[in-house]
């Protein structure tokens, strides 16, 4: 069991890390006072798998809890789904307290603290994360969002969470498709910030993936106390601190749009494609070397992620590609910043990438290998 504090003066909060967490939750008194109402907004399939044992402790302890089930998958984070939401929680009379848990992965956990930024203007709420991506990243931070039209996170809210309970035990009713992608984040970090972390993910990945229980606590908790220490130093991603955990992204995010975001390609498989990407764009420059890029390369493919973009099946270009880079979030007067690699463990925000080249060294990707 650890508990990572995640500092932010008057919005800090500790982020729970271990087994069991849902049935002590009560008896340790971490969750908000449970006499009187809870509203539980979950994942429909977090719900079926974990919601009993949840629902079983806070009714012992004379809670009323009314429960809304998302479904649909990212379909979810929309203006209807969050206006329907944000409605039902009206309707429950919720106030400004701690009263909102929000149980699933990050389309729950962005959906449910995007309508409690904006609910009477902010309502705390608490994060039970249930996928591996959702403990290692989207629970922790605050960022929030629904998509739209434009694109996915284009409307969203900076809302802390006012307590985080990563329960391991969730994850062993995970798909294991979902469980390698949210391994690509956790990856990110020993990548982008932490050789010793990388090294010890390439010791120990069989025994993350088989969720053995002192690994895969290491795995989540090292990851956590990583991106709390960044978000500590940038919150709202203004000092380029917190764009570095963007490492992967802005070539995953290419690729999802690429693939119409579809489930052919998830995310955390986007992002561990990116990582490759980004480690060999990095070499291809001489920022770092190519045998820390191979080394990247021989991390993401021991963990069952793919490394060749060259066997997506892409019917594009990298000038496509590029063109899917040019409506990014981070797109500052006609240049978008990239993190690269100086050397494993240690990543930085490159402004000076000509997108042209990108577009060049993503062709030579989609032809070779
Ligand atoms: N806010 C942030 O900082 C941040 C960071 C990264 C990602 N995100 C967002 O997170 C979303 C992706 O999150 P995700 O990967 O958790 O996807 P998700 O929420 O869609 O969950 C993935 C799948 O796992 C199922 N599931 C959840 N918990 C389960 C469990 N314990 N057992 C069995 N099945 C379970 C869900 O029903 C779903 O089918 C994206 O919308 C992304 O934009 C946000
Ligand atoms: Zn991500």
């Amino acid at each position: 069991m650890a508990v990572i504090p995640v500092e932010l003066g008057g919005r800090s909060y500790d982020v729970h890390v271990g087994r069991g967490l849902l049935e002590r939750a009560v008896a340790d008194g971490l969750l908000p006072s449970p006499g009187g109402g809870l509203c539980l907004v979950a994942d429909g399939n977090a719900l079926a798998h974990h919601g009993e044992r949840l629902l079983h402790v806070l009714k012992e302890a004379g809670a009323a809890v009314a429960v809304y089930e998302v479904h649909g998958g990212e379909a979810a984070k929309s203006w209807s789904e969050l206006e329907r939401l944000t409605d039902w929680l009206l309707a429950q009379g919720v106030e400004r307290g701690d009263r909102v848990l929000a149980m699933g992965g990050g389309v729950v956990g962005d959906l449910t603290g995007f309508a409690c930024a904006i609910l009477k203007r902010g309502t705390g709420f608490v994060q039970l994360p249930t996928t591996l991506l959702a403990q290692v990243d989207s629970s922790v931070g605050g960022k929030t969002a629904i998509n739209t039209a434009a694109g996915k996170n284009l409307v969203g809210a900076f809302h802390q969470p006012s307590l985080v309970l990563a329960d391991l035990d969730t994850l062993a009713t995970l798909p294991e498709r979902e469980l390698r992608a949210g391994y690509a984040e956790v990856l990110k970090y020993g990548v982008l910030g932490d050789a010793e972390f990388f090294d010890w993910l390439c010791a120990n990945a069989d025994a993350v993936l088989s969720l053995v229980p002192d690994a895969i606590e290491h795995a989540v908790a090292t990851s956590i106390a990583a991106k709390a220490r960044i978000v500590a130093e940038d919150e709202r991603e203004t000092s380029g601190r917190r764009a570095l955990l963007n490492l992967g992204h802005t070539f995953g995010h290419a690729l999802e749009a690429a693939t119409g975001f579809s489930e052919g390609l998830l995310h955390g498989e986007a992002v561990a494609l990116g990582m490759v990407l980004a480690a060999r764009y990095s070499a291809r420059r001489d920022d770092c070397s190519l045998d820390d890029a191979e080394r990247v390369t021989r991390a993401v493919s021991q963990a069952g992620l793919p490394t060749e973009i060259s066997a997506l099946g892409l019917e594009c270009d990298g000038a496509a590609l590029v063109d899917h880079m040019r409506h990014d979030k981070k797109m500052q007067g006609g240049t978008l910043p990239f993190v690269l690699l100086r050397t494993i463990g240690a990543a930085f925000l490159a402004k000076d990438v000509a997108l042209e080249d990108v577009a060049l060294f993503l062709d030579e990707q989609l032809q070779t290998h």
